[in-house]
């Protein structure tokens, strides 16, 4: 069966989605919808399909099977709702919102249409996140350190608080996702932010550093630490078992534990065009196993970004019970 395919936005990382559909077998891109219509037009002439400049108009006029909403954070309003009460699969974006509100629910309206979603944490998807789960499995995990030093988006809305949620919100929930694949859900966080050098950036209401302590669930502790001040340094996590060590990106991979210590590499192939061979195919098939993260499980990780925006603004610890 193939699977057709409706784009909501389609910008930047639509057209790095778009690049790997047309290559996945049983993949159909035949709408695309963007407020900028000749953005989506522009996809529409590369690949083939109607352009629309409201999703309304496309879920109305074209039979789809999946929706991609790749929309920037405070975008989103009821595009996954329509979406799911057409009945369509739904694959969002990271961060699925800018707000606790607005997420559940759009979670809620999935539940209730029983639709198939995706929560597009690629970083699950690479190797690397398998290594790392395979050499930690079976002993409880001590400790998570992750950082995101990156620099600023291009994208205007980026440096804009209340539109992007700032860098913990970004980008950051690529590695609190990661500490939360790894280690489990997290009870209690407590955050430092503050503008500290990028205050010639026209608009710019962000933090451009920040840390966060946590407190999982199961006892273990961590923190993570971002910035968006160019040039960045990289992004990573060093995870402490049961006296073993695993350190790893995107690309590179290494086991520390009383016999030495063992390195893998592999070439960024493409944890996006696994996740999306992975959702077509659950579209396709009916079976959503190998979806690594759905919708419910990505609001997990957006509410430990939000405590962290709480906690930096109170000052107070906040516990992830009361987000
Ligand atoms: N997983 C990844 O590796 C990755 C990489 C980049 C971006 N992203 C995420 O993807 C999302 C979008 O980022 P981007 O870089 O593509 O941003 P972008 O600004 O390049 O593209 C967003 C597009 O959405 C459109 N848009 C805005 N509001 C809309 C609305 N209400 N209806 C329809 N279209 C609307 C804009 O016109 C634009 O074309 C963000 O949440 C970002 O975090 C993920």
């Amino acid at each position: 069966m193939s699977v057709r395919i409706g784009f909501v936005g389609c910008g930047g990382i639509a057209n790095a989605h778009m690049k790997n559909l047309v290559k996945i077998e049983g993949a159909e891109m035949v709408a695309f919808s963007d407020i900028v219509e000749e953005k989506a037009q522009a996809a529409a002439d590369e690949y083939g399909g109607q352009a629309f400049g409201d999703c309304r108009e496309m879920y109305d006029s074209v039979e789809l099977d999946a929706a991609y909403i790749c929309l920037p954070p405070f975008a989103h309003s009821d595009q996954e709702i329509l979406a799911a009460q057409a009945g369509l699969a739904v694959f969002v974006e990271k961060p699925l919102a800018i707000n606790m509100e607005k997420a559940r629910e759009i979670e809620a309206a999935i539940d209730e249409a029983g639709v198939m979603s995706c929560a597009a944490y690629h970083w699950r998807y690479h190797d690397t996140a398998k290594w790392a789960r395979e050499a930690l499995a079976g002993g409880p995990i001590a400790m998570v350190l992750g950082w995101w030093m990156g620099g600023l988006p291009g994208v205007a809305w980026w440096r804009v608080q209340d539109e992007s949620g700032g860098q913990i919100l970004e980008q950051t929930t690529h590695i609190i996702d990661m500490a939360r694949y790894l280690a489990g859900d997290v009870e209690r966080v407590s955050a430092e932010m503050a503008l500290r050098v990028m205050t010639d950036v026209e608009n710019i209401s962000v933090p451009d550093v920040g840390t966060v302590n946590l407190r999982f669930e199961s006892g273990a502790v961590g923190n993570i630490t971002n910035s968006c001040v160019p040039p960045g340094w990289k992004n990573g996590l060093v995870v402490i078992g049961d006296k073993k060590t695993v350190i790893f990106d995107q690309f590179s991979f290494e086991l520390r534990t009383a016999a030495g210590s063992e390195t893998k590499t592999f070439q960024p192939i493409a944890a996006h065009f696994r996740e999306s061979e992975v959702f077509v195919n659950a579209v396709a098939t009916g079976d959503a196993s190998g979806i690594l993260s759905d919708y419910s499980d990505g609001v997990k990780s957006l509410a430990i970004s939000i405590a962290a925006n709480m906690s930096a603004e109170s000052g107070e610890p906040v516990l992830l019970a009361d987000v």
